[in-house]
């Protein structure tokens, strides 16, 4: 299961070789350091990371969603103009999974990047 409409969710094709709307839109996933058992770690979701996303009222980023798995961890909703779509979220895991970005462009849809982190 995934936790929006399969269908509707981009993903990259070839991360080495990403078109300009790519690059603006998925959402680079970075982890901190080395992950333990419930010891906590900072995942940064970045959008637009090799290239800006235009960030004005007519088009911007609304959101950035992390999952591990199937998991919903945590949101963050953004403010056009204030913030930049970038957002870091200090996470404790159990077990190793999928760590699963979301974000959602208020013209180009949801996008969406995965990888896997080892506990
Ligand atoms: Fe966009």
């Amino acid at each position: 299961m995934s936790p929006h409409h399969v269908s509707s969710i981009h993903v990259a094709k070839d991360m080495a070789n990403m078109s300009d709307l790519e690059k603006k839109h998925v959402p680079m996933i970075h982890v901190g350091g080395t992950p333990k058992t419930g010891e906590a770690f900072e995942v940064t979701v970045w959008v637009g990371e090799q290239m800006a996303h235009p960030n004005e009222a007519e088009h911007h980023i609304e959101f950035i969603d992390l999952y591990l798995d199937d998991m919903f961890i945590a949101r963050c909703d953004l403010t056009w103009g204030y913030t930049d779509p970038k957002a870091c979220f200090t996470v404790r895991l159990d077990h190793s999974g999928t760590l699963r970005a979301y974000e959602r462009c208020n013209i180009h849809g949801d996008w969406a990047y995965s990888m896997e982190v080892t506990i």
